[in-house]
């Protein structure tokens, strides 16, 4: 076998077999295989996508790449939670400490950053001393001892992922069904947990455009998850603008530390208490959703959610002082107003441009295993829907590059769209598959 006629082949739009894709992967796995090569490959995927056959092999090669995580050392239902990526999506920040601390265990391999999208593990590092690469041994401790614990993927498992993942980032070549599935699907099998919640998002912050397309993924994940065993269920998000006011490392971490105080924006409680209220049934923590939802009431209420927070902050070397004071988050030196040219309503804001003006100020990458800047982003001050007037201040970008700076500025002016009607609002649930 060799990789060229696989090119060739899946840029022709014929399926790949079973063997085929096995080689691939474990070639590829083993250095044998170039990154141009597979560069290509993944492009010839994007476009020419895969059946379910194809999708079903290439993440059973991503499993086989690695190590299984064994969590049976864990007491309880390992409930996981997974998003399909989104911008300002600071769910896992704030629906882990929730149900982890409504006793829960969360054992969380989480992901960096992902084209215009925001990673769990970059906005965990913003937080001064956090650790995101334990050993499974500390993993299990900590889990173990108080509840939770979130760790970047190791280099055992699903290393074929972690290859990938870092290559499609740089290569344009994240938003496809087949590559989406096989990349969340090969970890989470891997990394041993008995139930998963996925948060497939939808809109112009999301790599899945329109809700049929997200429908799709999340019934091929769901598909996937159920044949390995694993107790899947994904809800289907809006993300046709930011979640939350704040994009951006350490600012969406002071912002789930606000949700977990009881404070923060609408539209993040909404879809983080969701995705929890998921998390309790599928734990089996909560009979339903009314019930579900009381429970997360309460351990906000009565802090439990946050001190789950403190938890893992503390046991993984950073400082919990953060979450009383956000001044010990490294702090952008320019804080620059983006201001409306006209008045009218905020009838639309790019999630992708946004998302790319926060990676354009240096808190994403543009090319493979690149340091971002943890305190760049945006702060957002009109949302959808809201009236704005003429020299109205619309966001705060946040900058250390003078240059980055007015860039970032020309991609969020493009961002806003301002009409003069007001837009409709709507749903942010979008559906369940289970
Ligand atoms: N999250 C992942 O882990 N992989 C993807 O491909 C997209 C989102």
């Amino acid at each position: 076998m060799n990789m060229l006629d696989l090119i060739i082949k899946k840029k022709n739009g014929i399926a790949l077999s079973k063997e085929e894709i096995g080689y691939m992967i474990q070639d590829y796995t083993a250095g044998k295989i170039p990154d141009y090569q597979m560069s290509a490959m993944l492009m010839a995927v994007c476009f020419s996508g895969m059946d379910d056959e194809e999708t079903a092999a290439l993440t059973e090669a991503m499993t086989d790449s690695g190590d299984r995580l064994d969590l049976s050392r864990i007491q309880g239902i390992k409930v996981d939670k997974h998003s399909t990526g989104g911008v300002g999506d600071k769910v896992t920040l704030i629906a882990a400490p929730i149900v982890a601390g409504l006793g829960i265990p969360v054992a969380k391999m989480s992901g960096r950053g992902l084209g215009f999208t925001g990673g769990t593990i970059d906005k965990l590092e913003s937080i001064p001393g956090f650790r995101t690469d334990i050993s499974e041994d500390e993993f299990i401790r900590f889990v173990n001892n108080d509840g939770i614990s979130i760790m970047s993927q190791t280099a055992e498992l699903a290393p074929a992922d972690r290859l990938l993942y870092a290559l499609r980032d740089v290569t344009g070549t994240v938003d496809s069904i087949p590559l989406i599935a096989s990349s969340i699907m090969s970890k989470k099998i891997a990394s041993g947990s008995d139930a998963i919640v996925l948060d497939v998002t939808v809109g112009s912050g999301a790599f899945m455009k329109t809700e049929k397309e997200a429908k799709e993924l999340a019934s091929c994940m769901v598909r996937i998850g159920k044949k390995a065993g694993l107790n899947t269920r994904a809800l289907i998000t809006g993300m046709d603008e930011p979640l939350g006011s704040y994009i951006g490392n350490s600012l969406e971490v002071i912002e789930a530390i606000e949700v977990l105080k009881g404070n923060g924006p609408e539209d993040t409680k909404e879809v983080s208490f969701e995705i929890a209220s998921q998390m309790l049934i599928a734990g089996k923590k909560a009979a339903n959703r009314e019930e579900a939802l009381n429970m997360i009431q309460c351990s906000i209420a009565d802090g439990r959610a946050l001190e789950a927070l403190r938890k893992l902050i503390r046991n993984q070397g950073g400082d919990a002082k953060v979450t009383e004071d956000a001044s010990l988050f490294k702090k952008a030196r320019i804080e620059k107003a983006l201001v409306a040219e006209n008045d009218g309503y905020v009838n639309e804001i790019r999630c992708d441009m946004a998302g790319n003006c926060v990676k354009l100020l240096g808190g994403g990458r543009q090319i493979k295993g690149e340091d971002i800047d943890p305190s760049v982003g945006l702060k957002l001050l009109k949302k959808k829907g809201d009236p704005v007037h003429q020299g109205e201040e619309l966001a705060f970008i946040y900058a250390n590059d003078e240059e980055k700076l007015k860039e970032a500025e020309k991609l969020l002016k493009g961002a806003y769209v301002i009409g003069r009607e007001k837009p409709a609002k709507e749903d942010l649930i979008l559906g369940i598959i289970s």
